[in-house]
């Protein structure tokens, strides 16, 4: 791991959040992700699993943690599996935990080697009355994958068809959408290492050059500040590219005269940062091109006043929507005959800003919460609204991070990165 270890403090207090929510006399589970193959002897780089690390903080594949608050046995409340480590074991593999740093990592006492797991959990088994499978209900979650946390589900269910079965994700849903101190420290972190990739690509960029070197100067950028990279792919689109959403070629030259839509972010201790900005080519936007750029500004700076406790997420976005309206009337992207004519069930301003104003970050860039409960104090959104003009091969997002705050307005997480037009244009011209 390149970032610094984290104080166990938080995990300690995360589990707790957890396990006040379960049902007596069950254990919950949650394993690590497997290391994906390529082909060959190839793999994909390791992502733990954000459960697993929100609950203990190992970082580490073929893990299982398990709680189990009832436990007659004081010593099995809290559990680690690991994979077994030695001096041997790490000539060849390189640094894994052992049982002393994975109790300094976690805070969790009881550490077994994985190879004690089948013994030990029939006891546990035997004295649960119900278990706490992990299952994936993220909404936009979509993938063909079977990960070990399903191979694992699928195999208990086998062997122990009599428990009670109940969902973590609810818990995880719900807890991991409110942010601790902590996290929020790391979150910074991130934003602020995405701050100097954006400082250095601004000085960077000049008509000619092409979007797969602002994509190299951000990745130097992120990992010289002990960051595993971007927090998601990157998009680098200019000119008409910022029109299709999730363009990640990064591959074409920018041509003087065109802006650059740049979603791109650090990662920091996996937690996520996410950015957009939109910048000119040539260090100096056209009259159109601002009057776009200050629109889309105009409706998040609107949106953000909404990102307080108790907002609804629909309300918030349809409220959203009535304010982008608005803008693209005065700029006469739409009339008031698109209006009087749109479905209801896709408004007219959908044609150019398509997708939704915020989403939960934290550990995942789309992180988990509950979409149709108030929102709350320390949790953490996006605010990025956008305009898309295929007509005028412009795309326009501006994008920031937000903690809603107890009382006010939000706490931006991104307050220090430039984002007037006029800040953007000085800062490439100096
Ligand atoms: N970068 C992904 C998103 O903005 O949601
Ligand atoms: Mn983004
Ligand atoms: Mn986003």
């Amino acid at each position: 791991m390149k970032y610094e270890r984290i104080d166990k403090g938080l995990y300690i207090k995360n589990r707790a959040k957890f396990s006040k929510q379960m049902v007596a006399k069950t254990l919950a589970v949650f394993n690590s992700n497997d290391i994906f193959p390529i082909s060959a002897d190839s793999t994909m780089p390791f992502q733990q699993h954000r459960d697993i690390l929100y609950l203990s903080g190992v970082d580490q594949e073929e893990s299982i943690l398990v709680i189990f608050p009832d436990c007659k046995n004081e010593k099995h409340r809290e559990i680690l599996f690991l994979k077994e480590t030695s001096e041997l074991i790490a000539i060849w593999e390189g640094e894994k935990l052992t049982k002393e740093t994975a109790f300094e990592t976690s805070g969790i006492q009881t550490v077994y080697w994985l190879n004690q797991f089948p013994v030990i959990w029939k006891q546990l088994m035997a004295e649960a009355h119900g278990i706490y499978f992990n299952t994936n209900e993220h909404l936009r979650a979509n993938t063909e994958a079977e990960t070990r946390e399903d191979r694992f589900i699928k195999s208990c269910r086998a062997e122990y068809p009599a428990h009670a079965v109940y969902k973590s994700a609810p818990i995880m849903h719900k807890i991991r959408s409110i942010k601790e101190k902590e996290e929020l420290d790391l979150m910074q972190h991130a934003c602020n290492i995405t701050k100097k990739g954006l400082e250095r690509l601004l000085s960077f960029t000049k008509p000619g050059v092409w979007e797969y070197e602002i994509e190299a100067e951000l990745i130097h950028e992120f990992v010289r500040n002990r960051s595993k990279g971007f927090a998601y792919t990157p998009i680098i689109a200019s000119g008409k590219n910022a029109c299709v959403l999730h363009y990640i070629e990064n591959n074409q030259q920018c041509k003087d005269g065109d802006v650059i839509l740049l979603d791109v972010a650090a990662e920091y201790a996996n937690y996520a940062s996410d950015l957009s900005r939109a910048i000119p080519v040539n260090g100096r936007f056209t009259d159109r091109q601002k009057a776009v750029y200050n629109a889309v500004l105009h409706v998040k700076k609107e949106a953000e006043k909404m990102l307080v406790p108790g907002t609804i997420l629909a309300e918030y976005q349809a409220e959203v929507g009535s304010i982008m309206e608005s803008e693209l009337l005065k700029l006469k992207l739409i009339d008031s005959t698109d209006i009087k004519n749109q479905n209801p069930d896709w408004p007219a301003y959908k044609k150019y800003f398509m997708h939704g104003t915020s989403h939960f970050i934290g550990l995942d860039t789309h992180d988990l919460g509950l979409w149709n409960e108030p929102i709350q104090a320390g949790m953490v959104f996006t605010c990025e609204p956008g305009i898309y003009i295929q007509e005028e091969g412009l795309g326009i997002r501006l994008e920031d991070n937000l903690v809603v705050q107890e009382n006010g307005a939000p706490f931006n997480l991104m307050r220090d990165i430039p984002i007037e037009a006029d800040e953007i244009e000085s800062l490439m011209n100096s």
